[in-house]
Formats: structure tokens, sequence, C-alpha cells
């Protein structure tokens, strides 16, 4: 439905009873009774003092790159799609505040054509810049976590605007304060802190080869970035040709014990240290070894190119989805005493 023109204030565009499956990368049907787009973060407090919305639950959402919606939600979605870049000043490091709606992405390709380095592992990833702290986003050998100086955002509980510094916010591997409480602070903006001194991080497997592959004896940092997309988009469905959120599944951290315990039974179960005594296992590999890799019942299925990743053939419904995942789940508890945890958030799973 197009927004009620009579709902649209200053700041923010308000739309009932909307579609949301242009605003989710897994293509689910789903609706939400009311979706919130903040053009100005200084439109919130009034938004959320609006009468129709002040009782109502809320979802935050950004580009739904990594939510799994089961089932409707009766209550109102705030997506912020503020942009802006703001350069800081500073000799030591390139500091650059960002917009909550800016892509990420975007964010990356700007930051390497203005010459500030760090960012390059992570380029490709979807989603906006104010969703990257929710969960950490990390690819090849590299977190966002690392080059965050602050988060600033609303309290929606608390009515205030609210600053973490990178140690408040918690980060761990796919994890942060913002995703043990969700839907408790609105992200309005980030500020990032990257190094003037550049170090390659090309430990990834596979990114050396890749390097070699495409020419490159010495690394600049766009050619990491180069290297990395074109793995990326050799290894991972692209969700504009088929529906998919990424990695449906974290990687597994388990006690050192079990760990060492499986690999004396599967010596081929990709490993990796975790944090404290903890080692990560290779969710794919477990979940191919079930035998799922390329499964379809309906339009549900498992990717044929990475078994780590839940695809939407055409008209699969969250419901449906979330049944195959949590077979995938069970599978895989039941063949290696593994509990696979959902990486996006499941909303009414
Ligand atoms: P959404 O999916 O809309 O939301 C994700 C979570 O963030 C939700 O809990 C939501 O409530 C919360 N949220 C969103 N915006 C805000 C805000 N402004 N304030 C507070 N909370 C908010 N992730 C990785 O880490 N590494 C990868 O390599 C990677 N590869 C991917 C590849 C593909 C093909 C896809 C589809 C996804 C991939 N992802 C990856 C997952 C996803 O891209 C990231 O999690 C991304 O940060 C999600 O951004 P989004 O705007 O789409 O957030
Ligand atoms: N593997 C399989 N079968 C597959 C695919 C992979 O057995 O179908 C095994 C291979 O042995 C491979 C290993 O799994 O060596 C690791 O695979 P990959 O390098 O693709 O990484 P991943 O652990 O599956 C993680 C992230 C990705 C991120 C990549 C690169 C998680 C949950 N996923 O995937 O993030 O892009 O590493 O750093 O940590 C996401 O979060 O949505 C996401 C895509």
């Amino acid at each position: 439905m197009a927004p009620d023109e009579s709902a649209i204030a200053s700041g923010f565009i308000l739309t009932e009873n909307a579609t949301l499956r242009d605003r989710n990368t897994l293509r689910v049907d789903a609706r939400a009774a009311w979706l919130a787009e903040v053009h100005d973060a200084a439109a919130i407090p009034g938004l959320l003092e609006h009468p129709r919305l002040r009782d109502c639950p809320r979802l935050l959402l950004g580009e739904g790159s990594n939510v799994l919606f089961v089932r409707d939600f009766d209550g109102v979605i705030l997506s912020m799609k503020t942009r802006g870049v703001e350069r800081l000043d500073d000799d030591t490091y390139a500091r650059i505040r960002v917009a909550a709606g800016e892509r990420w992405d975007d964010l990356v390709r700007w930051t390497l054509a203005q010459g500030h380095a760090g960012l390059e592992n992570l380029i490709l990833i979807p989603g906006s810049t104010g969703a990257a702290p929710m969960q950490n986003i990390g690819a090849y050998g590299v977190e966002v976590g690392e080059f965050i100086e602050s988060v600033e955002a609303f309290d929606l509980g608390e009515h205030r605007e609210v600053q973490f510094d990178r140690a408040a916010c918690g980060f761990g591997y796919r994890d942060s304060i913002f995703k043990r409480h969700p839907d408790r602070w609105l992200i309005t903006s980030i500020t990032l802190r990257l190094p003037r001194e550049w170090t390659a991080r090309i430990e990834y497997a596979g990114v050396q080869d890749e390097l070699r592959r495409l020419g490159v004896s010495r690394p600049a940092p766009v050619h990491v970035a180069d290297a990395v997309a074109s793995l990326r988009t050799r290894k991972l469905p692209d969700p504009a040709v088929i529906g998919n959120a990424g990695s449906f599944f974290k990687n597994p951290l388990v006690p050192g014990w079990q760990a060492a315990a499986l690999l004396a039974e599967h010596p081929g179960l990709p490993c990796w240290p975790g944090a404290g005594n903890t080692s990560k296992l290779s969710a794919a590999w477990l979940i191919e070894s079930c035998g799922f890799k390329g499964l379809r019942e309906g339009d549900a299925g498992i990717s044929n190119r990475h078994a780590l990743v839940l695809v939407n053939h055409g008209n699969a419904s969250g419901a449906q989805l979330w049944a195959l995942a949590q077979r995938v789940r069970d599978a895989v508890h039941a063949r290696f005493g593994v509990l696979l945890e959902p990486e996006p958030r499941v909303i009414g799973g």
C-alpha cells in the first residue's frame, strides 16, 4: 500500500499495512501493521509519540538482509533511512561519522575511493550501516567492531539519545550488546576510526590464491577488496537472483574437548580457535555432512553453492523456511551433538 499522505509528517514516512516482501532479502511475503521510515533522526521522539503508534510493539529493520519473518508483524517497524557521511578530523586516524541509512557496501567503496583503508575485507556485505554493529559484521578475518569508535543511538525505553564507545558495545563473534537487547536502541549513526597505517589482512583461506589469480603480487587495499569480492561472488548466492539471508546459522563455538572428540572421528571437519577455551566449527561442513546441501522442499531450500545458506526459490513462506531450518538444526544436533544457532533475527519463530 502507498504511504498515507496524511500520515507523512516531517522527518518520517508512515505506511499502514505495509508489505515487507521487498524489504527482506529472503523475499518472504510478510506484512507489518505499520512501517515508519525515518529520514531525519531528529524526528524520532515525535514519531514515538504518534497517537497511533505509542502503544504498538516495535521492531527495528534496516535492509532486511539478516531477518526471517515467520509471520506478520502486528506493530510498528522502525527503519532508519537517514543519509550522510561526515569526516571528523584526526591525524593518526581517519574518523568518519556515517548515518544509519547509508548502505554498508557503498560506504566501504567510498572509503577506498578516498584512500582510507581498513574496511576492504568487508566489501559486498549487504545491508545498512546502522545494522553493522548489531551482529558485529565480519568477513575474511576482519570484524567491523575493530574500527568502531562509537555508536550513536536513540534509547527507545528511556526516550533519549545515547552513545556507546567501543568497549560498551560488547562486540564478539556475530554478537554485541545491541544483539543481546534487540529493539532497545535504534542506532542512528556510527563513528569509524580507520588507521592511516595499513597492513594487509590476507590470511583467510583462499584470499592469497585469489590475489595470485588476479595477478597481484604486492596487494594494495583495492586489490584485497577485489579478491574478497570475487571470492564472495563465487561462493554465495546473490539475493537479487535467489532469496537468502547469507549464512543462516552461526559457526558454533564448542568447548575444546568437544572439538577434539569430533575431530578424532571426523578429521575433515574445519575447526578454528574460538574465544577463550572454545573452538569454532564450520556449520556449513556439519550441514553438508547431513546431506542437506542443495536440498529443496517446495520453494524452501538449502543452497547448492553453500550449505550454510537457506534459500527461497520463489514463494516459500517464512513458516516453511523456518521449518526447514529447524530440521537442519535437529539433524546436525542428532548426528554431531552440536546445537546450531540461527544468525538472522527470526521474527515470530
Ligand atoms: P536487517 O536485516 O534489517 O536487521 C538485522 C538486525 O539488525 C535486526 O535484528 C534488526 O532489528 C537490527 N537493526 C537493523 N537496523 C538497526 C538500527 N538502525 N538500529 C538497531 N538495530 C537495527 N553478515 C556478516 O556479518 N558477514 C557476511 O559476510 C555477510 N554476508 C552476507 C551475504 C548475503 C548474501 C546476505 C544476504 C547477508 C549477509 N550477511 C553477512 C548478513 C547481513 O548482511 C548483515 O547482518 C547486515 O548487517 C544486515 O543489515 P540490514 O540493514 O539488512 O539489517
Ligand atoms: N564448507 C562446506 N560446505 C559448503 C561451504 C563451506 O563444507 O557448502 C566448509 C569449507 O570447508 C570451507 C569452510 O566451510 O573451508 C568455511 O567456508 P567459508 O569460507 O565460506 O566461510 P563460512 O564459515 O561458511 C563465514 C561467515 C560468512 C563470511 C565468511 C567469510 C558465519 C556464520 N559466516 O562463513 O558470513 O562471509 O565466513 O569470512 O560466520 C554471513 O554472516 O551471513 C556470512 C555470509
